[in-house]
């Protein structure tokens, strides 16, 4: 679970995030929506902890992430995971090692070692496969096309099994096949993993293909945030153009 109040953030003299409130429940997937610049970024950021707020608070499972330690603050954010706009990989690491990173910096949750090499790279083959990549082990990212790149970022995050996982754009830039593979790879990594998902997409056929409720994000606030038949019917410009552009391409689709 969970749950923002009032947050603001500003950088120099813009306010990016104005007293925004958001509440993620256990096992959903949110899908966040909003304009370019509207600040979604900045809002996954804060939340996965890498950002401090102005003010407000940032509570995960009961703990308000602004206001501890970093010791607790590390934690609570180690069980989550997040895919950055443009999927980040280490440009010198390869596939293997990109996708071994965070087995290698985190315990194993249940014997509080280290994780054994053998593990990881069984952990890494297993999450290569998931995401349709085995056998690029031993490739670098240079070496890979956009959409694998994104899937290597994808196979990086699900390999430690984090409970609340965060994606930030995960389809920008990829064909409508590929696209619908992520987003299929998604709903099913949240299945598996019983987890707390929050997309953020431009694309209105993935978010209502992947999301329970869906959010806007807009003038520093979440606008509205409901379940996919309420949203569609709220009266408002900004939904309207969402479904006219739906209706549209759903037109182009069909011809
Ligand atoms: N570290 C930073 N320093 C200064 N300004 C920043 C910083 N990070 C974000 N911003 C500004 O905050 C605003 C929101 O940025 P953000 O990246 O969150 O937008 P976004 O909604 O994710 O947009 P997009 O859909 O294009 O990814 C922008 O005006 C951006 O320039
Ligand atoms: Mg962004």
């Amino acid at each position: 679970m969970i749950k923002v109040r009032n947050l603001w953030k500003k950088y120099g003299s813009v306010n990016v995030l104005e007293g925004l409130d958001l509440d993620v429940h256990q096992g959903e997937i949110l899908v966040i929506l909003g304009r370019s610049g509207a600040g979604k970024s900045v809002l996954l950021r804060h939340i996965i902890g890498i950002e401090k707020p102005d003010s407000g608070v940032i509570e995960i499972n009961g703990i308000d992430i602004t206001q501890c330690k970093k010791n607790i603050i590390y934690q609570t954010v180690k069980n989550m995971g997040m895919l950055f706009q443009g999927a980040a990989l280490f440009d010198s690491m390869n596939i293997e090692e990109n996708t071994a990173f965070y087995l290698n910096q985190h315990e194993d949750p249940v014997t509080g070692k280290a994780f054994p090499q053998a593990i990881i790279k069984q952990k890494v083959t297993e999450a290569l496969a998931m995401v349709g990549l085995e056998g690029t082990e031993k490739k670098m990212p240079s070496d890979l096309s956009g959409g694998m790149r994104k899937r290597a970022g994808l196979a990086r995050l699900v390999v430690y099994r984090p409970s609340i996982l965060l994606y930030d754009e995960p389809t920008t830039g990829l064909d409508p096949v590929t696209a619908q593979q992520i987003n299929e790879l998604i709903v099913q990594t949240q299945k598996e993993l019983r987890g707390t998902t929050i997309v953020v997409t431009h694309d209105v056929h993935s978010a209502l293909f992947m999301a329970d409720r869906l959010a806007l994000h807009r003038d520093g606030k979440i606008a509205y945030v409901a379940d996919i038949d309420t949203f569609m019917k709220i009266k408002d410009p900004t939904i309207d153009f969402l479904k006219n552009n739906l209706k549209y391409t759903l037109r182009k689709d069909t011809k």
